[in-house]
Parts: C-alpha cells; sequence; structure tokens
C-alpha cells in the first residue's frame, strides 16, 4: 500500500482523478468502479474537465457505482442514478449503458445484488475501483458489522451515514433512506487496484484506524490495508490523525516523523509494524510528506506522487 498525503483537498483530489486518467489511458476499455459523495463530487468534476481538456476518451470504458438508495423512485433526484447522470456521466463521453449502479429501485432485491456481481463478472471484473471512507468507517455502504467477504447487498444505514448523507435530504437525517444496496468488502477487494481519497479533518480518526488497522468488520475500510495495491491519498495532516497505533519512538503510519526530524530515511526497518513498513522522503515538510513501500524504493521507480507532481495536468491552478 503506497499512502500519499497531499498538502491540501484540491491536490488531493487532483491527484486521484490523475490516477484514473493514467488507468483509462493505458488500457481505454478499462473497467471503472465509481463513487459518490462530496469527496467524489469533486474528483468528477476534475475528471470531467480533463475529458474536455485532456481528451480522456471515456468511450470504451465499463463503469460499475459501489451504490445505491433503496425506496426512492425511479427517477429521483436524489438516486446516486441521477447524480452520476449528472455530475459525470453526462459531461464525458461515456457510453450510458456501459453505465452500472446497483438498481435500488428493484422489486425483487436480492435478484438485483445477484444480477449486479454477474455483470461485473462478465465484465471481467474491475480493473480500478474508486474509495471514500465514511465517517462511520464504511467503503460503499459497507457499515460495521460487514463482512469482509460479503458480496453485494443491502444494508442498513448507521445514525452517522444517515447524518454525514442529509446534505441531499435537506439536512434531515430522517428523510434519509434507512437501506442502500451496496458492493460487498469481498467485492471491493477483488478489485485489481483500489483508490482511496479521503479529506477533511472530520475523517482523520477513521482514516488513521483505516490505514493502522486492525483489520476489522466493525471498520469495512481496514479491509484495505490487506491487499498490496491500494493507494490512498488524503490531505489530513499527521497531528490531526489518532496516534493509537504509534511505536514507541513515536512512529505511526499516520505520523511518521514521530519525535524526529523529517530529514532523510528517518527509520530503520525493524522498528517499524510489519505492515507498515515506509520511508520517508526527504525534503518534503511534515504537512506534505510522501510514505513509499520498501519494493518501491528498491526497485529505483518513480512513485506515483512523483510522477503526478511531475505531469502538468496534475495541478490547475482554477482547482485551489
Ligand atoms: C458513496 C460511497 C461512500 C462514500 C463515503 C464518503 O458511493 O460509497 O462510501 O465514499 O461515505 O462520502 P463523503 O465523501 O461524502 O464524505
Amino acid at each position: 500500500m503506497e499512502v500519499i498525503i497531499m498538502p491540501d483537498t484540491a491536490r488531493a483530489t487532483a491527484l486521484g482523478t490523475w490516477l484514473i486518467a493514467r488507468q483509462v489511458r493505458a488500457q481505454p476499455d478499462s473497467v471503472l468502479g465509481l463513487a459518490t459523495g462530496r469527496t467524489m463530487e469533486r474528483v468528477n468534476a476534475t475528471r470531467a474537465r480533463m475529458h474536455r481538456e485532456e481528451a480522456i476518451d471515456f468511450s470504451r470504458c465499463r463503469t460499475f457505482n459501489l451504490d445505491e438508495y433503496i425506496g426512492l423512485p425511479t427517477g429521483d433526484e436524489r438516486l446516486y442514478r441521477h447524480y452520476m447522470n449528472r455530475h459525470l456521466f453526462q459531461q464525458v463521453n461515456i457510453d450510458l449503458r456501459n453505465t452500472h449502479l446497483p438498481d435500488g429501485t428493484a422489486t425483487d432485491l436480492k435478484a438485483a445484488c445477484r444480477a449486479y456481481e454477474a455483470a461485473i463478472a462478465r465484465c471481467g471484473g474491475i480493473d480500478l475501483q474508486l474509495l471514500g471512507i465514511g465517517v462511520s468507517g464504511h467503503i460503499g455502504f459497507n457499515e460495521p458489522l460487514s463482512a469482509l467477504r460479503s458480496r453485494t447487498r443491502d444494508k442498513a444505514l448507521t445514525p452517522a451515514t444517515l447524518r454525514q448523507n442529509a446534505g441531499l435530504f435537506g439536512g434531515d437525517p430522517n428523510n434519509v433512506p434507512r437501506r442502500a444496496l451496496t458492493m460487498g468488502v469481498g467485492t471491493i477487494l477483488e478489485a485489481r487496484k483500489l483508490v482511496v481519497v479521503v479529506t477533511g479533518a472530520e475523517k482523520a480518526k477513521i482514516l488513521a484506524q483505516a490505514v493502522e488497522g486492525p483489520v476489522t468488520s466493525m471498520v469495512s475500510a481496514t479491509a484495505i490495508t490487506s491487499t498490496r495495491t491500494a493507494k490512498s491519498s488524503w490531505t489530513k495532516r499527521p497531528r490531526l490523525c489518532s496516534r493509537a497505533a504509534t511505536t514507541t519512538d513515536g512512529f505511526s503510519p499516520t505520523n511518521p516523523i514521530g519525535s524526529k526530524p523529517a530529514v532523510g530515511w528517518g527509520y530503520r526497518e525493524g522498528r517499524m509494524p510489519r505492515r507498515s513498513r515506509a520511508l520517508i522522503a526527504g525534503g518534503l515538510s511534515a504537512a506534505e510528506f510522501i510514505l513509499r513501500t520498501p519494493d518501491a524504493m528498491d526497485s529505483g521507480r518513480a512513485t506515483d506522487a512523483d510522477q503526478f507532481n511531475r505531469d502538468e495536468i496534475a495541478m490547475n491552478s482554477d482547482l485551489k
């Protein structure tokens, strides 16, 4: 797992978008796993702009969204289908017939879930899955106590999620549908690559848990640490994150500098938690540093963050 901390929301979301654009350029018929929510609104806006300005071609892509509310009528503006059409699909050159969301309006929800899994399998699985993390620690709508091997199914939303998502429902959590269809944690983990974008101080604690573990069905986002290909980017400054998993010398994946200055390669591997072994990239400030796995260092290949920083399309002042 590569953890990339960016200095602000604009750069974090731009990096998320850049990773998707790179995937589509390398494999024009990619199967993309998409997400909704406030974080993704920005990613989608950047992606739509990339399509316009950088000629990213989505015409051969197939997409599968993580989730959909249950109980809203077909055509309701608050359905994620409507949201995706408006925020992304109508902004890029994707064929709407190649875009999929779980059908939360179906009369037979179980059959709808089976059909969704089958459709993903028919496309050969998801190449790149985009994820946010909810305040409850969910990915998709996999609320606490979601089995790590779960498949697409319906889930009851927790009060924390109802509050988080009340914006689209007049600000009143009581108006948010109580249930949703969601890809399971097992479905998500089968994606070949995961890109997780997290922003905002209110996510710092849950993010630290997600990255530091332990893996638990109480926080489905912790499951991403069990895949080697996961990439996370976020803007949270390390000192705001939980220190639950710090070692005796103050190291934690979200506070890697610990009590020592960020100069050169600060830590010997033997002193780090095994799963989160990482090296501190020299020359970056505490608020803008990148963690790289020893593998990436050994092979001498530039990390995604390095490439992103060099890529002109990555930053544009109007994103700030
Ligand atoms: C949405 C989804 C959710 C969100 C998460 C973060 O399709 O699957 O897991 O990604 O709740 O949402 P925001 O960005 O609104 O905080």
